[in-house]
Formats: C-alpha cells, structure tokens, sequence
C-alpha cells in the first residue's frame, strides 16, 4: 500500500515534545537541545488522591485521560510553534520526535501517555522515543541549566522510587542499587499519615521538623547486608507506628498509647527523628555508590545528582551539599519544578537517545517495573 505521508525525518536537533504520565502528573513539555525548555505543563491529581493518602491507581489512570489532551494542547501552545512547523518538516524549528516516559509506573496510567505519544508521532510523522522514567530524572538538573559533568552519581527518590545510579552519560545509567521495599517519599507520605499530618507527606514532616529536635528519639538506619547500596524503608515506618501506637501484643500494650496523648511538640521530635534516619540512610549509601564507582568501577565520579520528590527535603539538600565538599563532588539539584514528575526531563533526555539514532517503533509498550 503506498503512504503518501512523509518518512519519520532523520535526526533532527529541533524540537522534541515529551509526555510524561506515570503516576498521578499528566504532563507535557516541549524541549530544545535537550535543555532548553520551551513550555513544561503539569495536571497535578494530588487532590484526587489525598483522602486516600497515597495514588489510586485506578483513578489515576482516568484522570490522566481526562487531561492529556488539554495539556498537551497547552504545552504546544505554549511553546509558541506555529501549526507549520507541527509536521517535522526537516526545519531547525519543526518537531523532531515525540518522547514518551513508557517505564516504570503504573500501568494504567502509563498507557494513556503512551497512546497519546503514539497518536501524535503517527500524525506528525516524526520518531516516537521511550523513555525511563528514572533516568529522566537524572537529566532534569541540566534543564534550563549547565550541562552536566560525568560521571555522576544520582540519587532519585520520589513516591514510587529510590534508585542509585552511576551515569557515565546522559543515556548511560548503571542502576547501583533500589529500594527492596518502600520509596523513600512513600515513607515519608505513611509516617504522616501515622502523624496526622496531611498529604503529601514529605514537605509536612520537613515543615514539621524544623521544630523537632533530631536526636530525641533515635529510629533504626536500615543500611542492609555489606556494602549494599540498596535500600529498606519499611522498618522505619514500622518502627514509628510503633512508637506512636506501641508495641502489639508486647507487656507495654497497656500502658497509653496513640497519636492522640501526643502534643505537637513530640510529633515534631517523632518527625525529625525519622527524617534525620532516613537523610543518614542516603548519606551512608550516596557514599557508598560514590566509593563503589571510584574503587570497584575506576570511574573518577564528579559530580552528586539529586532528583525526585524527596529532593525537596530540606535536610537532604543539606547533607548533600556537605557531602559533596567532602567528596570533592559538585552537587546538581534541579529547579523545584523539575524535581517532581514532569515531561521536560522526558523530552530532555530523549535528545540523546535521538542523538544517537535509539528511536522506537508502534510497537513501544509500556512496563510497570524496571530494574534498571
Ligand atoms: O517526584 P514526585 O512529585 O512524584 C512521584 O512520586 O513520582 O514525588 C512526590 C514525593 C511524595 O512522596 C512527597 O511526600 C515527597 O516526594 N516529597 C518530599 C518533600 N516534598 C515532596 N519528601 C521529603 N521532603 C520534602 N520536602
Ligand atoms: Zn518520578
């Protein structure tokens, strides 16, 4: 059958237009170079999901239905390219492939992006890129920013993970370890909601913190086996809830016990204790992978990566900062906006896999989980 449409354009170092649907943001972005962010749209369903503290997978992947084409018509819009220049023309201007977070997240909700980006590259003609998620992540520092020195170490922890890696490249990732458990920002939501406190709980109990004494009470690091560079963050909400509700069946059961009896000057030193053991948690393990990368992988890291949600934490942000002077490291921690889930990180490192000709076909899918 003859198709009269244009052939996907070949590299074209134009524009690159991401989607980003993973979790609980419908997201889109248009990127020049990788870095030069031209519109960055984000529908937040935080509402939506509040009451249950924590994603509802389900409604996540109906919401993201809902407002993918709005924002994707916002994002468009925004970055101001006109209709013509829509189809990849072959012109510095035109659009030169649509990239797509396709892994890891929930699966619902990844394929409503998917399809999305689907749609838009048969349309326009152009390559359709997939993207991991994570590694997106690693990129967002260089947005609207400096490029990045390799090899890096990056440390990304949000709601759904928490992953070290040693970069070597923008698109050369080797995953260095992963939560075996809970997420770190998945940690910090549940030990809110142990605290009354509201969600999302990470800034709640950053907030709270800040009038908590650290070192009141002295919760478990779970630094794992060895040299692992893996992660355990289920123990230490176990070990909170315990202290807030006591021990179950242990002789302290009937002594009082639940959040109720506690003043706000105890949640407070309940929320510093947990977040400086989970700040210690990083720290330990960012040395560890930075050790590893050095000694085991003869790789001369320069520079300390920080993404995800959790990078927000103002006691992470801290130690980092600290632990890169000592490791003689320069630290790279994105704009807030890139922090969070967003398609300009997604748009951003697909120009490098574009670069380099990694492109995908119709038959991209979608994978709820990557170990990689
Ligand atoms: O990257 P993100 O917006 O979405 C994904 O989960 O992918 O991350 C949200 C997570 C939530 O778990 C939230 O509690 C956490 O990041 N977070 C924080 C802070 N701000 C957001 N965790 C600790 N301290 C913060 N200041
Ligand atoms: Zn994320």
């Amino acid at each position: 059958m003859r198709n009269n449409q244009k052939q996907p354009s070949r590299f074209n170092p134009g524009l690159i237009v991401g989607i980003e649907s993973s979790c609980d943001e419908t997201a889109c972005a248009v990127v020049a170079g990788g870095r030069e962010v031209l519109s960055n749209v984000v529908a937040s369903q935080a509402e939506l999901h509040a009451r249950f503290g924590g994603v509802v997978p389900e409604i996540a992947g109906r919401a993201h239905i809902e407002a993918i084409n709005p924002v994707i018509a916002q994002a468009i819009d925004e970055a101001g390219i006109p209709p013509a220049n829509l189809p990849a023309s072959g012109k510095q201007a035109g659009v030169a492939a649509v990239a797509v977070a396709n892994r890891p997240g929930l699966i619902g909700s990844l394929l409503v992006g998917l399809m999305a980006a689907k749609t838009l590259a048969w349309v326009w003609r152009v390559p359709i890129i997939g993207v991991n998620h994570i590694h997106a992540h690693a990129w967002a520092p260089a947005l609207d920013d400096e490029e990045i020195e390799y090899p890096a170490v990056a440390l990304i922890a949000s709601g759904g993970h928490t992953s070290l890696y040693l970069c070597r490249s923008p698109d050369g990732l080797e995953l260095l370890g992963a939560t075996i458990d809970d997420a770190a920002g998945e940690a910090f939501d549940k030990v809110a909601a142990i605290l009354n406190l509201p969600y999302p709980g990470g800034p709640a109990i950053d907030q709270a913190s800040r009038n908590g004494q650290a070192d009141a009470i002295k919760f478990p690091r779970s630094l794992l086996k060895g040299q692992s560079l893996d992660f355990s963050f289920s123990g230490i909400k176990t070990a909170v809830l315990y202290h807030v509700n006591g021990v179950p069946g242990s002789i302290r059961a009937g002594v009082e016990k639940g959040i109720e009896r506690l003043g706000e000057k105890e949640i407070s030193d309940i929320a510093a204790g947990f977040q400086a053991a989970v700040v210690d948690v990083m720290r330990t393990k960012i040395k560890r992978a930075v050790n590893f990368a050095r000694q085991d992988r003869d790789t001369n890291v320069r520079t300390l990566i920080i993404g995800g949600g959790v990078a927000a934490n103002s006691a992470l942000r801290e130690a980092v900062a600290e632990l890169g002077e000592k490791l003689d490291l320069s630290v790279r921690i994105p704009a807030m906006e890139y922090c969070t889930d967003n398609a300009a990180m997604v748009a951003g490192l697909a120009f490098h896999h574009l670069r380099v000709g990694k492109t995908d076909d119709f038959e991209l899918a979608a994978t709820a989980t990557v170990r990689r």
